[in-house]
């Protein structure tokens, strides 16, 4: 990978907000931890009565509650001896002056748009307005859009300012640890890919499962659902991973291509392909608008137009209200062509199967079975299990806030990826049945089992597994 220089100035605008708090503040305060030389961070927001005291409270709060890692003193005043607040109004030209003037001498600044996307455009063109722009990078957190016109009017707007080079799209799913292992287990290893296509494998399912609801997001959520807020993004992110051709050469961008063109070979989907759900209770959340039909849980049937895919579905369900939190896949192998001991076993052969769990552990299995000990030709299923979990692992924003530091593409969205998702959900985000209901602590409403044609849906076990 090309070696590209690192920012020397991070501002982060909406650092009173709740991404900064849950998430930004810990991934800092644990790159700090973690022995990183962090830049100066210059926080922006609009938040009246505020100042360094009240956003260094705000940090401290967020770090304590959301970093996992208890709060060493010591790192926490490293972090707070490189912040600097700027208190203004986005629309105000002068908010932009001054941070330019606080910027003197930086050269290669990474500005973080930790704000709502509606803010974007204003916010760029205040930055480019004010100078802020020249070798700059920014960071943008999805959604990236709400179909595939408004993605392409957002990118039109950082493209104002800013070449793709310069442009970080987040989806921190791309950042786990196990997601990159999808890619490292795969290319890592030769066994896999002689039998890793339509031949071998019958169905791939993959299950991301929250045992929560919309957790006070009720206004946000109610706007978005579980098609924008998951599907579109981190779930057909995994797909790609999973589904794509080896890349050509080790570059972010041999990698990138390869995820983009998969997904622009999946085939749109089709009212049929898909089953809402919303868990009952929904309604009377905070936020969530009267008699609305936002759902809370979706299953769709992909299928991946390729020579190594024809045929394949690909069966991917998320909800909230669900038994568990985890996120798993499973990809199924056929039947062995013949059943030469089918006159001992009982019942019916289970398939082979290559398990990977996402989170919030990371493993990996192989199901396969194997002879029980004694006379007769009988076995049982077992599962080769590998579990990967470090215990002080890297959360998937210290590592993309590190990357995008740095100026390392590979782990973030680019735009034709994320048009080409758009175009496979575009069909159902207006044309589609209601929303089936389903109780909360169920795996979602029955209507989702039409889509696999027979089989069945194969649960997570509780995380520990
Ligand atoms: C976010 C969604 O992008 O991802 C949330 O907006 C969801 O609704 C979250 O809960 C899941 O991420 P993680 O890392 O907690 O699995």
């Amino acid at each position: 990978m090309t070696e590209q220089p690192s920012s020397d100035a991070l501002v982060l605008f909406g650092a009173t907000g709740d991404l900064s708090r849950r998430k930004i503040f810990p991934a800092l305060y644990d790159m700090l931890r973690h022995g990183r030389t962090l830049p100066p961070i210059f926080c922006v927001a609009h938040s009246p009565g505020w100042g360094i005291e009240e956003l260094r409270a705000h940090a401290h709060a967020g770090i304590t509650q959301f970093g996992g890692n208890g709060m060493d003193e010591s790192v926490f005043r490293n972090l707070v001896s490189l912040l600097t607040y700027i208190n203004g109004d986005y629309e105000d030209p002068a908010t932009f002056a001054e941070l330019r003037r606080a910027l003197e001498g930086r050269q290669r600044p990474l500005h973080y748009f930790a704000i709502p996307p509606s803010m974007f455009p204003v916010v760029v063109r205040g930055l480019a307005e004010a100078g802020c722009t020249q070798d700059a990078r920014v960071v943008v957190e999805k959604p990236f859009g709400r179909d595939l016109e408004t993605a392409r009017a957002l990118n039109a707007t950082l493209h104002e300012a800013l070449p793709e080079s310069n442009i970080f799209r987040i989806d921190h799913y791309l950042g786990k640890e196990a997601v990159q292992n999808i890619i490292y287990f795969r290319f890592a290893n030769s066994f896999l890919e002689p039998i890793w296509n339509r031949n071998h494998i019958r169905q791939v399912q993959i299950t991301m499962a929250e045992d929560f609801g919309v957790a006070g997001r009720g206004r946000f959520y109610d706007s978005v659902g579980a098609i924008r807020d998951v599907l579109q993004n981190h779930l057909l992110q995994i797909l790609a991973l999973l589904a794509m051709e080896p890349p050509l050469g080790t570059s972010a961008e041999a990698i990138r291509d390869e995820q983009a063109k998969l997904l622009k070979a999946i085939r749109p989907l089709a009212p049929g392909d898909i089953v809402r759900g919303q868990y009952e209770g929904y309604a009377k959340e905070e936020g969530v608008a009267h008699g609305s039909d936002t759902e809370t849980f979706v299953a769709a049937r992909f299928f991946v137009d390729s020579w190594r895919w024809a045929g394949v579905p690909f069966i991917i369900r998320t909800g909230k209200g669900m038994p568990v939190t985890t996120t798993e896949i499973r990809a199924e192998f056929q039947l062995p062509p013949q059943r030469v001991f089918s006159l001992s076993e009982a019942g019916p052969l289970a398939t082979n199967y290559l398990r990977m769990r996402v989170s919030p552990t990371v493993s990996i299995a192989l199901g396969a079975r194997t002879k029980n000990a004694g006379d007769r030709m009988v076995g049982r299923p077992v599962e080769l299990y590998v579990c990967n979990n470090h215990p002080d692992e890297m959360s998937a924003y210290e590592r993309l806030l590190g990357d995008a530091l740095d100026g390392e593409a590979m782990l973030f969205a680019r735009q034709d990826a994320v048009e080409a998702a758009w175009r496979i959900v575009e069909p159902v985000l207006s044309h589609r049945d209601p929303a089936c209901a389903y109780e909360m602590g169920t795996w979602g409403p029955p209507e989702a089992d039409l889509l696999l044609a027979g089989g069945r849906w194969h649960n997570p076990r509780p995380p520990q597994s």
